[in-house]
């Protein structure tokens, strides 16, 4: 009894499967593009190191993007309620000065959910904690680059 069963779905396998699909060589798997059964060591990355102002500004991509951090963060990180070095630099009237921080715009003064239409005196909570946003930058090469043109 047990033998037919098993015979029956041997038979009725390749019906029920279609057409065979192609195989999908295991270096195709995933981003690391080797054996699945290789233990990739990953690359050694740096965090950037410099201090601020040292490097000059990537190009933004989109005004409309949080431009990411030029400079080491290991200093001012972690970011808690009694401290917040981003905001001690960044946090300044404007217009921007040559060689200062630039000013955090005043997008981030505005309460997006209580007073849209008003910029208030502090900073919103939403944007305290700057690396939400903000990227910090590694010298670790992407694993998928992107293609992406204005
Ligand atoms: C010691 C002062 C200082 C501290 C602390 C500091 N920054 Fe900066 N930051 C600067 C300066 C100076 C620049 C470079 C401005 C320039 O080159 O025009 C800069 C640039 C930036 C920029 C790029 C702005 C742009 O115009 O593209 C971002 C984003 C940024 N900082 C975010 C942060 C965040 C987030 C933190 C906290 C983790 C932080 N910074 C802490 C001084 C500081
Ligand atoms: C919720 C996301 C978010 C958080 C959190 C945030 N930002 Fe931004 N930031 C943005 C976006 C988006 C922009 C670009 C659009 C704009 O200027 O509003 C920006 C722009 C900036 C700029 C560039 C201004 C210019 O004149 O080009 C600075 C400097 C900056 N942010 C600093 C900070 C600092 C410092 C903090 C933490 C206190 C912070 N941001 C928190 C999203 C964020």
């Amino acid at each position: 009894m047990r033998h037919s069963i098993l015979l029956l779905t041997l038979c009725a396998a390749p019906l029920l499967a279609g057409p065979p699909a192609k195989p999908v060589p295991d270096r195709n798997l995933g981003l690391s593009r080797t054996s699945v059964f290789d233990v990739p060591v990953p690359p050694l990355f740096h965090d950037e190191a410099s201090a601020p102002g040292e490097t000059p500004l990537p190009k933004r991509i989109n005004k409309e993007y949080p431009p990411v951090i030029p400079h080491g963060v290991a200093d001012f990180l972690p970011i808690t309620r009694s401290a917040n070095g981003c905001v001690d630099c960044h946090a300044l009237p404007g217009p921007k000065q040559k060689g200062e921080a630039t000013p955090i715009p005043a997008s981030h003064y505005v309460d997006l959910r209580r007073t849209p239409e008003a910029k208030g005196e502090a900073l919103v909570g939403t944007r305290y904690v700057c690396i939400s946003c903000h990227v910090p930058q590694t010298d670790a090469p992407p694993l998928v680059a992107s293609t992406f043109r204005r």
